[in-house]
């Protein structure tokens, strides 16, 4: 997996009258929940995000229909398709991120640990993999 990510299965309680799941922050998700937002009515040639945060967690779950995002850290870049309720993808600091493949009706909702500053953006490419370099290269310096 790409470094700073992880897949979260959530809990879920399903009957004969439907399913509810369920999040708790520092509990399902390992932040403190700030900010809640959606993405929907995306086209289906439409590619979003092309950005990553210096000090940003967030938990992406596809509450509806189906999307792919590409993740990418300072070596390795993947590709995880969401398209269940029950199972978010978090993503912490410097990550890469670009959304596409939307299905019809997709709901992408996001849990993020901080209120929206859009200075915290870093929508460069290459300055990101400069920037990820260093920061996982001084992460690596604390493991003895
Ligand atoms: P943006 O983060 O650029 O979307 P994406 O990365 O998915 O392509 O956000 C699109 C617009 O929404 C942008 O003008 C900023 C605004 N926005 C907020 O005002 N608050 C938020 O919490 C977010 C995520 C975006």
């Amino acid at each position: 997996m790409i470094k700073n990510t992880e897949l979260i299965d959530l809990p879920c309680w399903s009957d004969s009258y439907g399913s509810l799941t369920a999040i708790e922050e520092l509990d399902t998700v390992p932040f403190d929940i700030k900010r809640i937002y959606y993405i929907f009515d995306v086209g289906a040639q439409v590619r979003r995000g092309f950005h990553s945060h210096q000090d940003l967690e967030q938990l992406l779950i596809c509450v509806s229909g189906s999307v792919d995002i590409l993740i990418e850290d300072d070596e390795r870049s993947e590709t995880v398709t969401l398209d269940s309720p029950t199972r978010g993808l978090y993503i912490g600091p410097m990550v890469w991120r670009e959304m596409f493949s939307f299905s019809e009706n997709t709901v992408l909702l996001v849990l993020a640990s901080k209120h929206y500053i859009d200075t915290e953006y870093e929508r460069n490419h290459g300055i990101f993999l400069v920037s990820a370099r260093e920061y996982y290269q001084q992460q690596g310096e604390y493991i003895i």
